[in-house]
């Protein structure tokens, strides 16, 4: 039924202005009915990461809805979780169209979105509506780019969302809102981490544990990744999500033309770069705590590499263009013969394998 859907909206959706596109592909998901039987996972894929059970480790990544629309559908779809968000505690418009391109050849894609959202108070009853179907639906949480108290919007969010999200992301590492990466550098990080593990235990009381995730840019130098990880492990976070779009645009890019738009990169071009920075992190965390990868997962094989290089949980959108939503079956039934064909009984067994191997490797073009 999903591959058939694909088959029949793929091509078309692809001939359409990409933002235009993905609003359909939002609405189709709204009004998709429900399949008549839920397909279960195989319990070898079930992971457990910052006190909740993932049905199975592949996550629709922050920024594909971000309105809190579709995250019943998208679970339905077979993700194990989802990410809605970013949200900012005032609706945004965003950067001016256009703002979202393909890079065809490249299966990866540009954009410079910058934050456009419903604000707090909408996707708020959006997923107070959706509460009782359960499900992982994390908060990716961001600040309003005219905020005067970008650390504050955090906390805002935290205590509003906390309630109805199952974990937040705290994204400070959007390239598309001035500004906001400075929130990485060691001082201003410390000082906001400071504050939101603080909200978080606030929060605690009435809502119980909601974890707290950093995502970071794959941009940083193994210097600020240092700092990074260090005050992560300091502040106790729950987790660290590596990571967000890319400023950065590899040589090796055939879209020259359109990689030349100002924005993220993501998709295909950022696997390399987001699964060393990924190692890198990984051994400097030395299992304090749990990992997700994300940047340019698009089969099977590109997702057992992020877990081998780190990652206990996995995130992918910009391959759901080029792919389809099949995908998620696809690379699931694949991480599934991995560990039949391995004879070994949870992906946890194979976390990090390959990281210290991949931080000894020249870095990536
Ligand atoms: C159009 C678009 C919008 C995005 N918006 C957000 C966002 O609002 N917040 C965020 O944390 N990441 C956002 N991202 C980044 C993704 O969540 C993800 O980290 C990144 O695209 C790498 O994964 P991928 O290569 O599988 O796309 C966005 C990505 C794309 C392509």
């Amino acid at each position: 039924m999903i591959r058939a859907f694909d088959a029949l909206t793929l091509p078309l959706l692809r001939k359409l202005d990409a933002e235009y596109a993905h609003g359909l592909a939002i609405r189709g998901l709204r009004f998709l009915p429900p399949p008549r039987k839920l397909k279960q996972d195989s319990p070898r894929l079930a992971v457990r990461a910052f006190g909740l059970n993932f049905p199975n480790p592949v996550g629709m990544a922050a920024g594909f809805d971000k309105n809190a629309e579709a995250a019943d559908a998208l679970l339905r779809l077979g993700f194990g979780f989802v990410e809605i968000g970013s949200v900012t505690p005032l609706p945004q418009t965003g950067n001016p169209r256009p703002r979202l391109f393909r890079l065809e050849r490249d299966q990866g894609i540009v954009n410079r979105m910058g934050f456009n959202n419903d604000g707090a108070d909408i996707v708020l009853r959006r997923l107070a509506g959706r509460a009782h179907h359960g499900g992982i639906v994390g908060v990716n949480i961001g600040a309003n780019k005219d905020s005067v108290d970008r650390a504050g919007d955090y906390v805002r969010l935290i205590d509003t969302f906390a309630p109805v999200a199952s974990y937040f992301t705290v994204n400070v590492s959007s390239p598309n809102t001035p500004g906001l990466r400075s929130l990485q550098q060691a001082a201003a990080l410390d000082d906001l981490l400071g504050r939101l593990t603080e909200a978080r235990e606030r929060v605690r009381r009435n809502a119980g544990e909601t974890p707290v995730l950093l995502k970071i840019a794959p941009d940083l130098s193994l210097d600020e990744l240092d700092d990074v990880v260090q005050i992560a492990r300091k502040r106790k976070l729950d987790g660290m999500i590596v990571g967000n779009t890319t400023v950065s645009r590899p040589p090796t890019l055939r879209e020259q033309v359109r990689a030349e738009q100002q924005g993220g990169l993501s998709g295909r071009p950022l696997f390399k770069l987001s699964t060393r920075i990924l190692a890198e992190t990984y051994v400097r965390v030395e299992g304090a705590f749990p990992l997700v990868g994300a940047g340019g997962i698009d089969s099977g094989g590109s997702a057992l590499m992020k877990i081998r290089a780190g990652a206990t949980l996995i995130q992918l959108y910009s391959s759901l263009v080029y792919k389809g939503l099949g995908l998620v079956d696809e690379i699931k039934t694949d991480l599934l013969s991995v560990l039949r064909r391995t004879n070994r009984e949870s992906l946890s067994e194979i976390v990090g394998a390959d990281a210290a191997q991949i931080t000894a490797e020249d870095w990536p073009a």
